[in-house]
């Protein structure tokens, strides 16, 4: 697979497809990516300050080890794991190396709905639907790590998430009734761990940079960190440590710009 490997590229999978930006502002949101610039507007914005959940996404990492719920791809040692994020207050920047996973990427052409959003609709659990996709994202993290939940456990997945007209109540039961249904043909907990998932983020992995002395020719293409105006995210000691000494205190995806950029949107726009 043929990726930009340069430190100023953000690269990141979206629905199995590698997206290549050049040098994207540092404190874009993933949600200001997804709805202004990918014009995939099922993720909503509610409160744009992380208390809501409206804006809930999955995002997908590799990890080395077995998976959790025993299911692996049976091609590489690494594994996906994937976690329920707010993409109101993730930097875009941050989704580098990893796949990004939204309410749109659910349902396959023509396929029937995802069992989560199934379940929603059986049971009743929408209203006005506007906190629906980010309960479906945070009911679909939990879908893929486990293959049941109690009440308990379902309350845990869905703490993040807001509701002001249906009740909770029809929410909870879909959350528990969502691996009655037929595994689907994508987005299956075993699909989630497959070489189709696991080996795009292998090909877009950056490697720690070259030893002092290496070569060019023998430094690997994909060598070093991503490193923007205003976001650098170090991925060796010796790299958090020349960041500090260049006074790049910035680094990682909250610096004091960043907090200000969130902060930002409790003022009337
Ligand atoms: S829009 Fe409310 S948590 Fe993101
Ligand atoms: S269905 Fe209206 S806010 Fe949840």
């Amino acid at each position: 697979m043929e990726v930009d490997n340069s430190s100023q590229v953000l690269r990141f999978v979206l629905d199995g497809r590698v997206v290549a930006i050049d040098r994207p502002p540092a404190t874009m949101t993933v949600l200001e990516y997804l709805r202004d610039v990918a014009c995939r507007r099922g993720t909503k914005e509610g409160c744009a300050e992380g208390d809501c959940g409206a804006c809930t996404v999955v995002v997908g990492e590799l990890s080395a080890g077995p998976s959790p719920n025993r299911v692996t791809s049976g091609h590489s040692p690494n594994r996906m794991t994937y976690r329920a994020v707010n993409s109101c207050i993730r930097f875009l920047p941050t989704l580098d190396g990893k796949e990004l996973v939204t309410v749109e990427s659910l349902q396959a052409p023509n396929g029937p709905a995802h069992p989560v959003q199934q379940s929603l609709i059986d049971n009743h659990a929408s209203q006005c639907g506007f906190c629906t996709p980010g309960f479906v994202m945070s009911l679909f993290a939990l879908y893929l790590n486990r293959s049941e939940a109690n009440r308990e456990e379902v309350l845990q997945a869905l703490a993040g998430n807001l509701c002001r007209c249906t009740g909770y109540r029809p929410i909870i039961d879909a959350g528990m009734r969502q691996w009655d249904y037929p595994a689907p043909p994508r987005w299956n907990r075993e699909e989630a761990q497959s070489a189709s998932h696991v080996e795009p983020l292998e090909a877009i992995a950056r490697r720690p940079a070259a030893a002092a002395g290496t070569k060019p020719s023998q430094a690997s293409s994909t060598s070093g960190s991503l490193k923007l105006p205003g976001f650098h995210a170090p991925r060796t000691l010796a790299e958090l440590g020349k960041a500090l000494q260049a006074g790049r205190h910035g680094c990682g995806p909250l610096g004091h710009e960043g907090l200000a950029r969130i902060a930002g949107h409790r003022l009337p726009r």
